[in-house]
């Protein structure tokens, strides 16, 4: 029998079977070897009735899903069939947390599972990075009463006796960090942390904005694709402490060029609408229209309907006054990516690590610097957000 989602009622403990029911939770996006490993494990060791991976409902963000049940249903299924657990009796994937459309406690998981197995002693499965945060879970009271914590020993968390009461599976297991992972998968890496067939399972679903990637590709030249990626990867390190969700920093980032290869006609015609400056700017310095064309083509071809995503494309090469974070941070990003190889840019970039608003400063001072040095026209929005950020130092 192959893990397969669990029907909405009716699984049982089989007929005559023997031990625990094991129930892991996470958010499984995506599964790597650390799951499996714990996983098979609990398996091992205790011999279950039942096993059922819950994968977590996910917070979409304004515009951007993050991937949806079926898909990590889909991933965990390859990750199962890697490790050799594909067929094994009584291990199943359930949608319940998936199917409430909201946050699901992990008492809730349990409550669920305690009418769905009435009688069978309940295991919650669970890593030491987990347990540490124990304190803070709800009805921890009905979670012990109604269930036994499963605990796995994960490098640098220890298992504290002090805490809950539970039970340690014999072994050590690897952690992976998912955002890592995540951010990887996101610049279309393949990642040492899944298994092979997880990362087959994920190009084949273009998940992880693999669609974006391959589209990008085709449309920008070798060049350009690489400054892309790398100016996606600087987004990505800086997103945590700029407070942007990778996903968005990712996006805006991948995309952020991607009129710039198109002919200037082109350009000028997808932005069309809503330039400021436009005339201007065509005659001027044409090569700033990517930047709003850019959007115009984000929402057009690639789909995107998040506003703060198509804010940042749009003024990432003038910038504005009043940029919001993800908008700074894609400013940032494309002056100071690996890929830009003169001094200026490597300074910014160092600066980045431990000051973004000074990095965001002295990018726009370079860049300024660098456009009234060849005597050219100057976008009223990069003298206006020159403007802004002075009055702020000085207020
Ligand atoms: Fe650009
Ligand atoms: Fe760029």
């Amino acid at each position: 029998m192959c893990p397969r989602r669990c029907p909405a009622k009716g699984a049982k403990t089989m007929p005559g079977a023997e031990g625990p029911v094991i129930i892991y939770g996470g958010s499984f996006d995506p599964p790597h070897r650390g799951h499996v490993a714990l996983a098979a494990a609990a398996l091992r060791q205790l011999r279950p009735a039942a096993f059922y991976f819950v994968p977590a409902f996910r917070t979409p963000f304004k515009d951007l899903g993050p991937v949806p049940f079926p898909d990590r249903a889909a991933l965990l299924r390859a990750a199962l069939a890697g490790a050799g657990l594909g067929g094994r009796r009584g291990v199943k994937i359930s949608s319940f947390e998936a199917d409430q459309g909201r946050v699901v406690y992990t008492w809730e998981t349990v409550a669920h599972f305690r009418k769905l197995h009435p009688g069978a002693p309940l295991r919650v499965l669970m890593g030491s990075d987990c347990l540490a945060g124990f304190s803070g879970w709800r009805r921890p009271d009905y979670l012990l009463k109604n269930s036994e914590l499963l605990v796995g020993l994960r490098p640098g968390y220890s298992i504290s006796r002090g805490g809950a009461p539970f039970r340690a599976l014999a072994g050590r297991f690897p952690e992976a960090d998912s955002t890592a992972v995540r951010a990887a998968l996101f610049l279309g890496r393949r990642p040492a942390q899944l298994q092979p067939g997880v990362l087959e399972a994920i190009e084949r679903r273009s998940l992880y904005l693999g669609l974006e990637r391959r589209l990008l590709k085709r449309a920008l030249t070798p060049a350009r694709y690489r400054h892309t990626l790398l100016s996606a990867e600087l987004a990505l390190e800086l997103a945590p402490a700029a407070g942007v969700p990778q996903q968005k920093a990712a996006l805006a980032a991948l995309l952020h060029d991607c009129a710039r290869d198109l002919p200037l006609s082109e350009q000028a015609r997808l932005c069309r609408r809503g330039t400021p400056r436009r005339a201007e700017m065509l005659r001027e310095a044409p090569v700033l229209a990517h930047a709003w064309a850019g959007a115009a083509l984000a929402e057009k071809k690639y789909g995107v309907k998040d506003p703060e995503v198509l804010d940042a494309i749009r003024v990432h090469a003038t910038g504005a006054p009043g940029m919001g974070p993800l908008a700074r941070l894609l400013y940032l990003s494309d002056f100071a990516n690996r890929g830009r190889g003169f001094r200026e840019a490597r300074l910014v970039r160092r600066l980045a690590f431990l000051d973004q608003d000074a990095a965001f400063r002295a990018a726009n001072y370079v860049k300024l610097v660098y456009t009234f040095s060849g005597g050219g026209w100057v976008h009223p929005l990069s003298v206006g957000l020159w403007n802004s950020l002075q009055e702020k130092k000085s207020g």
